[in-house]
This record gives C-alpha cells, sequence and structure tokens, in this order.
C-alpha cells in the first residue's frame, strides 16, 4: 500500500512537516545500513485508540542500539512519549508506527563512530484483515538467515532486511506468499518479516533464540498467551521436516499478527484450515489488540486521536 504521509514527523526531540523530514544521499546510513528501527500498531478498540505494546517496542528499538553502539539520548520513557505525542499530532489511527535511528551525516567509512545519531518517528494510516482471516502458501528459501557471529539477530536493524529482501523476493517470483529461512544449522529459523509456531502432539512449538530469529513481541504475545490458556510451550531448534508434518503452523508478527499457513513447499498442512489452536491464540490476541476482551497484561497504551474505520493494507 502507498505511504499516506501525515502532517508530523518527530525528530530528534521536535515535530517537523512531513515533506522536511529528509536526510543527504552522503548519510552514513545510506551507504551502510547503519540503522535500527521499529514497527508498531496502534489499533482501533473500543475505548479508542490504543498502541499495543508500546514499551516493549521501544525497549527492543533501544536495545537494537546498544548491540550496535548507537546512544540514542533518550530514555525509554522519553521514547514512549515521543511515539505518543507523534500519533496524537498527526490524529491518524488506526496506523503504523516506524520509529528509526541512524548514523547520519558526517564521514564516509566503515567506522560509523563519529556520525550523528538522528532518530525520528513516523507513523501513517494502517489497518488490515482480521487475523485468522487468511492463509499462506509458503516455501522454504534458497537463502539462509545470517549465521549468529554475521549479524545479529535479536537487533532490529536495517541491515538485516537486506536478507529478508532476498527471501520475500525469491518467495514472490516464484509464487509463494512467503518464504522461511533455515538457520546456518539448516534448522527453521523465521520468516522474511514474521516469526513461526507450529502445533505438534499438542505442543506449541517454535524456533529458539539460538536460531537467529528475532524476538518479535508478537512471538512473546502468543508465548504468553499459550501459558496462560495451559497450553504446552516450547523454544527450541525445529527441523524443517517437522513442519511439513506439523497439525498447525503459524506465522506471527506486527504486521501479519497470526496467519495461519496453508501449505509449505506445496505440501498441504493437516487438511489446510486454520486449526483449532491457533484460531484460539489468533481470537486472544486480536480481542486484547481490539479491546475486545480484557487487556490484562497491560498491553495497551491509549492515545488521544479519534479513530476512522480501518483501511485495508
Ligand atoms: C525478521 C522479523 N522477524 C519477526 C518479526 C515479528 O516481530 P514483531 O512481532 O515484533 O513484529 C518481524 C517484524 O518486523 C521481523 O521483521
Amino acid at each position: 500500500m502507498p505511504l499516506q504521509p501525515t502532517k508530523h514527523i518527530w525528530h530528534n526531540g521536535k515535530l517537523i512537516p512531513w515533506d522536511q523530514a529528509q536526510i543527504h544521499v552522503m548519510s552514513h546510513v545510506i551507504h551502510y545500513g547503519s540503522s535500527v528501527f521499529e514497527g508498531i500498531r496502534c489499533y482501533k478498540t473500543e475505548k479508542g485508540a490504543a498502541i499495543f505494546r508500546l514499551q516493549d517496542h521501544m525497549q527492543r528499538m533501544l536495545d537494537s542500539a546498544k548491540i550496535y553502539r548507537m546512544d540514542l539520548s533518550y530514555t525509554l520513557d522519553q521514547m514512549n512519549d515521543a511515539v505518543v505525542e507523534t500519533v496524537e499530532s498527526n490524529g491518524v489511527a488506526p496506523c503504523y508506527i516506524r520509529p528509526i535511528a541512524f548514523r547520519g551525516y558526517g564521514e564516509l567509512g566503515v567506522n560509523p563512530l563519529k556520525n550523528p545519531i538522528e532518530v525520528y518517528i513516523g507513523n501513517f494510516a494502517w489497518g488490515k484483515y482480521v487475523s485468522g482471516d487468511r492463509s499462506a502458501d509458503i516455501c522454504i528459501s534458497s537463502w539462509n538467515r545470517m549465521a549468529p557471529n554475521t549479524l545479529p539477530a535479536l537487533a532490529k536493524a536495517g541491515a538485516n532486511y537486506m536478507n529478508s529482501q532476498l527471501i520475500h523476493m525469491e518467495a514472490k517470483m516464484n509464487g509463494y506468499d512467503e518464504g522461511v529461512g533455515l538457520d546456518v544449522n539448516g534448522l527453521v529459523s523465521e520468516g522474511s518479516g514474521e516469526n513461526l509456531f507450529l502445533v505438534h502432539k499438542g505442543q506449541l512449538l517454535t524456533s529458539y533464540l539460538g536460531s537467529s530469529v528475532l524476538a518479535g513481541i508478537t512471538r512473546a504475545s502468543i508465548l504468553t498467551l499459550a501459558r496462560d490458556m495451559g497450553i504446552p510451550v516450547v523454544e527450541q531448534p525445529i527441523p524443517r521436516e517437522l513442519l511439513y508434518i506439523a497439525d498447525e503452523v503459524f506465522f506471527t508478527g506486527t504486521a501479519a499478527e497470526v496467519t495461519p499457513i496453508r501449505s509449505i513447499d506445496r505440501i498441504t498442512i493437516k487438511d489446510g484450515l486454520a486449526g483449532p489452536v491457533t484460531k484460539q491464540l489468533a481470537a486472544e490476541y486480536f480481542g486484547i489488540a481490539t479491546g475486545k476482551r480484557p487487556d490484562r497484561f497491560n498491553w495497551l497504551t491509549p492515545v488521544k486521536v479519534t479513530v476512522n474505520e480501518p483501511v485495508s493494507a
């Protein structure tokens, strides 16, 4: 969906007009991918607009920055407040929020340390389908995820998404909705922009953090909900073939929410329909995000914005 401009972008503590949020082509980030960022949703709820797990997303952004020795100069509370300020000033909900920090203009070279750190926050209208509405046909990619001591997967860094683009483009060109990368040992890692779960013999399994996965906020939410519902949960190394024989497989992510997977490498998962565990978790996740079920884990940050009907992505 094309970007829909809003009024303001937050830059280093101030709101500036959308059109003025520009950088020089010689900025470090353009050449070396030196950025860390977040992707967050603000939902339409029964009681108005609310941002989903804002604190956790902004803590992950600070963690990503720490891994890359980037000092953002803002505390977690300041970053959270800046997101709320941006969303409220733009008055657009439901929306997608994109905070980003990068190394800016100063010196061009592999040593990044003398370049200024620029922090921006933008948001734009974004709704989508209801979780569980759509099933995906996916493939295992010929591209692996990065090995652990190459690019750190726990950092949500711009550079990692060159790998995601290879995985996603290959999948699309071969007629699939999405691709899954294996880790350096040939074990299941994750989708180009989603974590992966499977149900096998009554247990809910997902790849452990050692398999080059992003520690997804939705992944964490699903793990919390499953444990709360008494579903046995295991984070472990997952062999590729376990996906083919699983009872249920689904993606999780801020964009994907909970998306059931119908087939992998043209092998149908069970009967090809969303399974009961997927449906139960999707209903609970979406119920909390949209305020239809109690926010019992304190995941929602209300914002003062008049909500419009969801737009389709
Ligand atoms: C590579 C990758 N894995 C997993 C996810 C899911 O993470 P989250 O649930 O925090 O959106 C994302 C989302 O951006 C991603 O880019």
